[in-house]
């Protein structure tokens, strides 16, 4: 069974976050989940309040099938700096934050670790994991701009929120689909969550 960590922060995406969640426990997968407090409020006020945390399995299931059921995931406290996930011990092969807010970009480009979001971060990073981090912001700043940088010189990939438009897509699942796909893809899953390009 492979195992990953997922952190879901407070930038808008919350879509991103779920169906990215459902494709990996579709695929069986073990999943370490961490949601910051405004990503929590971010689930609910973008998805609604049958996306709260406490029902996020059932939301799952509601919307994209039961076959989710084929994978499992614990949810750790953001305040947990003794979660499993905070040592290089852990066996997870990669992390994502999908969405990452600006505030947790900075955190992770320098290595703050002010919470187990961050903390799980730079494990990653330090242990020659793979990281990819979904930033989502518009207009962006320099020190966020240069935060990026930063994060990418330390080993991270930057994959941001910008789902493309030459697959067709025909509702926001379909661009939903397409994120995850992107992110399955770095972490080196298999998938047909859009279809390839071709030429
Ligand atoms: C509805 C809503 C949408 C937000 N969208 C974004 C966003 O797209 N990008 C971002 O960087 N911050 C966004 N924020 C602000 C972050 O949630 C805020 O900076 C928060 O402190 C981030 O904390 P976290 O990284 O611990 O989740 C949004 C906040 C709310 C309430």
């Amino acid at each position: 069974m492979r195992a990953v960590v997922l952190a879901i922060t407070g930038a808008s995406g919350a879509i991103y976050a779920t169906r990215t969640l459902a494709a990996f426990l579709e695929r069986g997968c073990r999943v370490e989940l961490v949601v910051s407090e405004y990503g929590r409020r971010l689930l609910r006020d973008e998805l609604g309040d049958g996306a709260a945390i406490d029902r996020l399995m059932d939301f799952l299931v509601a919307h994209y099938g039961e076959d989710v059921r084929k994978g499992s995931y614990t949810l750790h406290s953001n305040k947990d700096l003794g979660a499993t996930i905070a040592s290089g011990s852990q066996d997870c092969e990669g992390m994502v934050i999908v969405p990452c807010s600006m505030k947790t970009l900075a955190g992770v480009a320098h290595g703050l670790s002010r919470n187990l979001v961050e903390r799980a971060a730079d494990v990653m990073l330090k242990e020659r994991r793979p990281l990819i981090v979904v930033p989502r912001e518009t207009p962006m700043s320099l020190p966020q701009l240069k935060n990026m940088v930063l994060c990418a010189e330390a080993g991270a990939m930057m994959l941001p929120a910008m789902p493309a438009f030459y697959q067709m897509p025909e509702t926001l699942d379909d661009l939903a689909d397409f994120m995850a796909g992107k992110i399955l893809s770095a972490l080196g899953f298999k998938h047909e969550l859009y279809p390839a390009w071709k030429g």
